[in-house]
């Protein structure tokens, strides 16, 4: 099969390496074609340090490498997802499979990736979502590792099983592609939130806590938007939240802890010198859990922190001191 990746971050470079492993032909696109010549030169992406990439792999950055490809993989950061689906858009055809790996809400639409994609593509072609706990800095030593394959139309997300699926990347199927992109957005705003707490000194209880708590209140506005709850407790929910919340390869938690250690939220994104997805993620889920009417202590907190100028120093005894309930009849996710 023809494989394009669209995106020469550490991600579209893990997958592409992937994809090169299942003996596809595949091609990775960079939007900075000076950074395609460097990487197809080198064989190496600064953005994925330590990794050879297979001399199968085709680097470039022109985009008439879509010509005829199978699969197109979309691995921009969400910021520019719509800009990428408007210049791959000439090149697909109805039996193109396109699969967003992006994991972010479209500010000001707040429309999920896929829906964007669909979008700026004008619905030529299938659209489905793969998302999972999945380091690229992972994925590209060839550890094990397990993602979802999302797709209302189960047949695509077994063709995204097919392509991707080999012995140390394990993929499952679902048909709950609104519920996956919304846990794969989400949990960044927790990361941020975990970091936050790091910074302050707090430990594993109060960790633990705060990302249970965190996922019952993700899983409730999810349902509101038409996710499947059960989403929320796999690969795309529970899987992807432990690992963006405890490991230091998470730009989210790095920002959060120095948030957390008395930085603004601008100076930490600045010092982290990388796109922080839950930053703006957490703007859009504050506005449509207010919308949704869906009430999500957790998330506003790192609203009013993140966005207002709220004092940190303040969130603990606030959510601390929130009502008393009853963790089974009160919480959605259990
Ligand atoms: N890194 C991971 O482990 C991982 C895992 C799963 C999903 N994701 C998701 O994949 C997406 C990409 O993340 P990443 O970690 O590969 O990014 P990255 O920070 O490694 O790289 C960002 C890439 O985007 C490119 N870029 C910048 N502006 C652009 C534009 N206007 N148009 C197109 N490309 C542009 C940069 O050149 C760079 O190659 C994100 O949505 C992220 O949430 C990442």
């Amino acid at each position: 099969m023809k494989a394009v990746v669209l995106g020469s971050g550490g991600w579209g470079t893990a997958l592409s390496q992937v994809l090169c492993d299942n003996g596809h032909e595949t091609t990775l696109w960079s939007h900075d074609p000076a950074k395609a010549e460097q990487v197809a030169k080198t064989r190496e992406n600064p953005l994925l340090k330590g990794v050879r990439l297979p001399d199968a792999l085709r680097v470039t950055g022109d985009l008439a490498c879509l010509a005829g490809a199978d699969l197109v993989v979309c691995a921009s950061p969400s910021f520019a997802v719509r800009e990428t689906g408007r210049k791959m858009a000439p090149y697909l055809t109805e039996r193109t499979v396109l699969v967003s790996v992006s994991k972010g809400i479209e500010r000001d639409t707040n429309l999920r990736m896929s829906q964007v994609l669909t979008q700026a593509t004008g619905g030529v072609c299938r659209v489905a979502a793969l998302s999972g706990p999945s380091h690229a800095e992972e994925v590209g030593i060839r550890l094990p590792t397990g993602c979802v394959s999302a797709c209302q139309d189960r047949e695509t997300a077994r063709f995204v099983q097919d392509a991707f699926m080999n012995d140390y990347f394990r993929i499952y199927t679902s048909d709950d592609i609104v519920g996956v992109e919304l846990c794969g957005a989400m949990k960044n705003v927790v990361a941020l939130s975990c970091g936050i707490c790091d910074g302050l000194g707090f430990q594993d209880n109060t960790k633990a806590l705060l990302m249970t708590r965190s996922m019952a209140e993700l899983t409730a506005l999810g349902e509101h938007l038409g996710g499947t709850r059960r989403t929320f407790g796999g690969l795309a929910g529970m899987g992807d939240l432990i690992v963006t919340c405890t490991s230091m390869h998470s730009r989210n938690r790095r920002a959060g802890i120095l948030i957390g250690k008395g930085m603004t939220a601008r100076e930490a994104m600045e010092e982290v010198g990388a796109v922080v997805e839950g930053y703006y993620a957490a703007e859009s889920i504050h506005q449509l859990a207010e919308k949704e009417g869906v009430e999500m202590p957790i998330c506003r907190c790192a609203y009013e922190v993140l966005y207002q100028g709220r004092d940190i120093r303040s969130v603990t005894p606030e959510l601390m001191g929130r009502a008393k309930k009853d963790e089974l009849l009160e919480t959605t996710w259990l």
